[in-house]
C-alpha cells in the first residue's frame, strides 16, 4: 500500500506516521527527517537544507525531488509499500512525484489529509520534545513521556521557535491547497479530523487504511 500523509506543520503527520508504520509495516519516507539527518551529519546537502529550514522556508524542489526519487527507487519499496510524510509540498513536487511513480511502476492508493485548526499549531510545536536516543516525538502537555522523565534526554527542534513556526505556517498554507486539489481530482483524498486526541485520530486513520487494503 502506497500512501501520503499531509497536513500543516504540527498537524501530527510524524506522530501518526510512526503508528501507521508500526501497524501496517509500510516504509516511512519523511523529507523533514531526511534533511535533519543530513544536517546532523553536516553533509553538503544538509548545509544547504539548513539555510532554508532555519528560516522556515522550503528547500528547493530539485533537491527534494532528487532525494525522494532515490529512496523510492530502492528495492524494499515494492515489497512493503510506502508512507510519504511532508512531500510533496509544492505543486511542482506533486507533478515530479507523479512522474517518478509512473517511471517506477508505482501508484498512490490514498492521501491522508489531517485537517487541524491552525490556531492550535503554535502550542503543539512549542511544546514538542524529541527523545535524543530513540527519535520518538512527544509533547510536554499533550503527550508527555511516561513516568518521571529527564528533560535532558529530550531536545526541541530549531525550527520550532515561534517566529520560525509562523513563517512555516504561512509557507505551507500558501503552497498546500493546489496539492490537495490535485489529489482530490484523482479522488484519493481522505480528510481526517486532527483536532482530536492522538489515539482517536489514529483510530480514524486505521479504519481508512483497512478499507484501502
Ligand atoms: P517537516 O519535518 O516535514 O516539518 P513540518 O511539515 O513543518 O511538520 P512537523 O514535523 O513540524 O509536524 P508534524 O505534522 O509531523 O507534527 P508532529 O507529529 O511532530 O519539515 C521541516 C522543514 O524541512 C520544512 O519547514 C522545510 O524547510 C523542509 N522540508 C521538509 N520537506 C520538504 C519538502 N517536501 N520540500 C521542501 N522543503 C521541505 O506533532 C507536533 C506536536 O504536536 C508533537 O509534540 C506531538 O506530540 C503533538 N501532537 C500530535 N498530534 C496531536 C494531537 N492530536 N493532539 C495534541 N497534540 C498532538
Ligand atoms: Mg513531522
Amino acid at each position: 500500500m502506497n500512501l501520503l500523509i499531509m497536513g500543516l506543520p504540527g498537524a501530527g503527520k510524524g506522530t501518526q506516521a510512526a503508528k501507521i508504520v508500526e501497524e501496517f509495516g509500510v516504509i516511512h519516507i519523511s523529507t523533514g527527517d531526511m534533511f535533519r539527518a543530513a544536517m546532523a551529519n553536516q553533509t553538503e546537502m544538509g548545509k544547504l537544507a539548513k539555510s532554508y529550514i532555519d528560516k522556515g522556508d522550503l528547500v528547493p524542489d530539485e533537491v527534494t525531488n532528487g532525494i525522494v526519487k532515490e529512496r523510492l527507487s530502492q528495492d524494499d519499496i515494492k515489497a512493503k509499500g510506502f508512507l510519504l510524510d511532508g512531500y510533496p509540498r509544492t505543486i511542482d513536487q506533486a507533478h515530479a512525484l507523479d512522474a517518478t511513480l509512473e517511471a517506477l511502476g508505482l501508484k498512490l492508493d490514498g492521501v491522508i489529509n489531517i485537517v487541524v485548526d491552525p490556531a492550535s499549531l503554535v502550542e503543539r510545536l512549542s511544546g514538542r520534545i524529541i527523545n535524543k536516543k530513540t527519535g520518538e516525538t512527544f509533547h510536554k502537555v499533550f503527550n508527555p513521556p511516561a513516568g518521571d522523565y529527564d528533560e535532558n534526554d529530550y531536545y526541541q527542534r530549531e525550527d520550532d521557535k515561534p517566529e520560525t513556526v509562523k513563517r512555516r505556517l504561512d509557507v505551507n498554507i500558501a503552497q498546500g491547497q493546489p496539492i490537495i486539489d490535485h489529489y482530490r481530482e484523482a479522488g484519493i483524498v481522505i480528510d481526517i479530523n486532527g483536532n482530536q486526541e492522538i489515539e482517536t485520530v489514529f483510530s480514524d486513520i486505521e479504519k481508512v487504511i483497512e478499507k484501502l487494503k
